[in-house]
C-alpha cells in the first residue's frame, strides 16, 4: 500500500476531495462499471447535462458482505433495540429549527430578523462559504437515507419496517433533517448569501447521489458513518466557534446543537462497529482497511452549482483553509477510532486480519507525515469565485 499513498496527492487541497483510483475487490460477487464520466471543458454546458454534472464514479460494486453475514444483523436486532435507540431523543425533548429562529408569529419579528442580519454582517465571505458547503451537505439528506437503505441486513425494508435497524434509520434520518433545515433559514434570514445559486446546487446535489463505496455490505455502512458524523461533529463545531469569534452568538449557538447531535450519532455508530469488532473481529478490521483504503469521501463530492467543475475541491480548500474541516481533523478521526475500537489490541486474526490491523494503525501517523510534507511545499494560492456569494471571490 506504500506506494498507493504516495502517488496520492495528500496537499492540502487535494486531500479532502480526491479518492484513491479503485480497488479491484475480489470479494464481491457482483461488479460492473457505472458510467464513468468526466467533464474535460472548463466552460460548462449546461444543456447536456441537465439533472447531473459530469462526474467520475468508481466502479460499482455491490453486496460484497457474504450472505450468511445477514444472520449477524439478524441476531443483533435486540442488542440494537436496547443499545442503539437509546441514543435517539425523544421528540417531545428535541430542539427544533422553530427554537432558534425569529418567531413569524410573535410582534417582535421584523426586529428579530434585523437583529439577526445585523449579526450576520460581521461574517467574512470565507466563512459563509464553508457555511453554505456544510449546509448543503445537510440539505441531501435524502441521499444518505437511501444509502443506509442500500445495506443488506439492516434496510428499511417496507418503509415503516418495525426492525431497530430500520426504526434508527427513519428516526436518524428525522432527527438529521432539522440540520439543514435550521442553517438554510439562518442563512435565508441573513441576505448575505445567493439563495437561488444555494437551492440549485441542492437540486444538483441531491440529483447526483453519493458514491462511498459502501458495496451495499453494512459493516463498511457503519465505518463510514461512524467516520462521517465525527467529521462533522468536528466541523460544526469549529463553525459554532468561528461564529463565537465574529461575534454571532446566535450562530454559534445554532452551530453548537447540530454539534451535539452529530455527537451522539457518532456514539451510536462507532458501538455498532464496535459490537462487530466483538462478533466478527476478523471481518471487521477488513472491512476498516478497506474503507480507508479507499479513503472516507465527504457526502456532498458530488456537489455542483451549475457552473463550478471543481465546486467541492474549493469548497474542501475553503473549509481546510478556516480550519473547519482539515487533513489533521481526518487523520485525528481515524486514530480516535482506532482507538476507541482497540484495534491495536485485537487477537486471533487471520493472516489477512493481521495485515489490516497493522494498516490502519499506521495509517494516521502516515497521513500525518505527509500532510506535514505537503504543508512544508510552497504553495500556490488561487482566487475563486463562488457563486453562494454573488461570485464573490475568496482566496484559497
Ligand atoms: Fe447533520
Ligand atoms: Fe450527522
Amino acid at each position: 500500500m506504500a506506494l498507493k499513498l504516495t502517488s496520492l496527492t495528500f496537499q492540502h487541497q487535494k486531500f479532502l476531495s480526491v479518492a484513491l483510483p479503485p480497488v479491484t475487490n475480489l470479494r464481491a460477487p457482483n461488479v460492473f462499471m457505472a458510467s464513468t464520466l468526466r467533464s474535460c471543458s472548463k466552460e460548462v454546458e449546461n444543456s447536456k447535462k441537465p439533472f447531473s454534472p459530469a462526474r467520475e464514479v468508481h466502479v460499482q460494486v455491490t453486496h460484497s458482505m457474504p450472505p450468511q453475514n445477514m444472520e449477524i444483523f439478524k441476531s443483533m436486532e435486540d442488542w440494537a433495540e436496547k443499545n442503539i435507540l437509546v441514543h435517539l431523543k425523544p421528540i417531545e425533548k428535541s430542539w427544533q429549527p422553530h427554537d432558534f429562529l425569529p418567531d413569524p408569529t410573535s410582534e417582535g419579528f421584523f426586529e428579530q430578523v434585523k437583529e439577526l442580519r445585523e449579526r450576520s454582517k460581521a461574517l467574512p465571505d470565507d466563512y459563509l462559504v464553508v457555511l453554505v458547503g456544510d449546509m448543503i451537505t445537510e440539505e441531501a439528506l435524502p441521499t444518505y437515507q437511501t444509502m443506509l437503505n442500500t445495506l443488506d441486513g439492516v434496510r428499511d425494508k417496507t418503509g415503516a419496517s418495525p426492525t431497530p435497524w430500520a426504526v434508527w434509520i427513519r428516526a436518524w434520518t428525522a432527527e438529521e433533517n432539522r440540520h439543514g433545515d435550521l442553517l438554510n433559514k439562518y442563512l435565508y434570514l441573513s441576505g448575505r448569501v445567493d439563495m437561488k445559486q444555494i437551492e440549485k446546487t441542492i437540486q444538483y446535489l441531491i440529483g447526483s447521489g453519493m458514491d462511498p463505496q459502501m458495496e451495499n455490505n453494512p459493516y463498511l455502512g457503519f465505518i463510514y458513518t461512524s467516520f462521517q458524523e465525527r467529521a462533522t461533529f468536528i466541523a460544526h463545531g469549529n463553525t459554532a466557534r468561528l461564529a463565537k469569534e465574529h461575534g454571532d452568538m446566535k450562530l454559534a449557538q445554532i452551530c453548537g446543537i447540530i454539534a451535539s447531535d452529530e455527537k451522539r450519532h457518532e456514539t451510536a455508530y462507532s458501538k455498532i462497529v464496535e459490537k462487530l469488532f466483538e462478533i466478527d473481529a476478523d471481518g471487521t478490521v477488513l472491512s476498516f482497511a478497506d474503507m480507508m483504503r479507499k479513503k472516507i469521501m465527504m457526502p456532498a463530492h458530488l456537489m455542483y452549482d451549475g457552473r463550478d467543475d471543481n465546486l467541492f475541491e474549493h469548497f474542501s480548500v475553503a473549509a481546510q483553509r478556516l480550519g473547519v474541516y482539515t487533513a489533521k481533523d481526518y487523520a485525528n478521526i481515524l486514530e480516535f477510532l482506532v482507538g476507541r475500537w482497540n484495534v491495536e489490541k485485537l487477537t486471533g486474526l487471520s493472516g489477512d486480519g493481521r495485515k489490516a490491523q497493522e494498516y490502519v494503525c499506521g495509517l494516521a501517523p502516515r497521513i500525518r507525515r505527509l500532510e506535514e510534507r505537503a504543508q512544508g511545499r510552497a504553495k500556490q494560492s488561487s482566487i475563486i469565485p463562488f457563486s453562494w456569494i454573488f461570485d464573490r471571490e475568496i482566496n484559497l
